[in-house]
């Protein structure tokens, strides 16, 4: 496996396995790999001849200076990770100079898919993560990009993102990958105490548990529950929990609506922001 820190060298690798023929997969993180992300390199490999994963803690993307601060990095574990398992064939894991050798100024329009939810609570953050991925896909120009599904919101604005950039990339949407105890991996996780880390599973818990009561309550009633529920956990503040069309986003009234429902939840453990999501079809 290799490691490439410049856009120069990417670029001369590249060109070597598009000689050899075969494909190009990608899949972008911000490293502090976990089985999440290996999930998508898994997947990757499997529709793809060549996986490169890229680990940059992309800063515009961070709204809150101490959350990119906190923002946990291990390059040495992450490159063990990727290379036990095997499916990777480069990292590219660049400095920030090297992906903004100046301030990136371009304001995108995503309409309502960044008003809500995350884009609500976190203003900027999406327009960070579109700056972001639009310089890598275009650095590393794969035929398909893997993205995991915990990060809902991201999926919607990422295909409408290689909408208008007319770019031929396939988005492949990956399941997401959960702890034994139901709490979706996230690198933040290790950012819990032992005991919020405990209580975190109340939010998985309580999402599997809404899908159950679906049948026997409207959508306006189960929105309530399950934020009453969340909070009724000490250690868990909600910040959102809304039942959404998956495709835009916007909010459902009605279960009887002829589109793919999804419960999307934003909790906050302590200092610690955590985010999840359940389908309801
Ligand atoms: P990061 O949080 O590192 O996540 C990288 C990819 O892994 C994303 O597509 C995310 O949805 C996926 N992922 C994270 N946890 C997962 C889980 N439990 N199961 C399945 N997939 C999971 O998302 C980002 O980085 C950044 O915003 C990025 C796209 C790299 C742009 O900076």
């Amino acid at each position: 496996m290799e490691l490439i820190k410049t856009k120069k060298n990417l670029n001369l690798y590249l060109a070597g396995l598009l000689a050899e023929g075969g494909s190009i997969g990608f899949v972008p993180t911000m490293g502090a790999l976990h089985k999440g992300h290996l999930s998508l390199t898994e997947i990757a490999g499997k529709h793809s001849d060549f996986v490169i994963v890229s680990i940059f803690v992309n800063p515009t993307q961070f709204n809150d200076p101490d959350d990119l601060r906190n923002y946990p990095r291990n390059l040495e574990k992450d490159l063990s990770l990727l290379s036990v398992q095997g499916k990777t064939a480069a990292v590219f894991s660049p400095e920030v100079n090297e992906i903004y050798p100046e301030p990136d100024l371009r304001k995108f329009d995503f309409g309502q898919l960044d008003k809500v939810m995350e884009g609500a609570h976190r203003p900027g953050h999406f327009n960070g993560v579109a700056q972001v991925v639009s310089k890598l896909f275009e650095i590393v120009q794969p035929h398909k990009a893997f993205f995991g599904q915990k990060d809902f919101q991201q999926l919607a604005i990422v295909r409408q993102l290689v909408k208008q950039m007319k770019s031929e990339i396939e988005i492949i949407s990956c399941p997401i990958i959960r702890e034994n105890d139901g709490l979706a991996m996230s690198s933040r996780n290790v950012l819990l105490s032992q005991e919020e880390r405990i209580h975190a599973a109340n939010i998985s818990k309580t999402l599997f548990k809404s899908k159950e009561l679906a049948k026997s309550m409207d959508v306006v009633k189960l929105t309530e529950w399950v934020t009453i529920e969340l909070n009724k956990d000490p250690f868990l503040q909600v910040e959102y929990f809304q039942i959404v069309d998956s495709l835009t986003l916007m909010p459902v009234e009605s279960w009887s609506e002829p589109v793919e429902k999804q419960g999307c939840v934003a909790v906050k453990i302590g200092k610690v922001r955590l985010i999840d999501n359940i389908n309801f079809d």
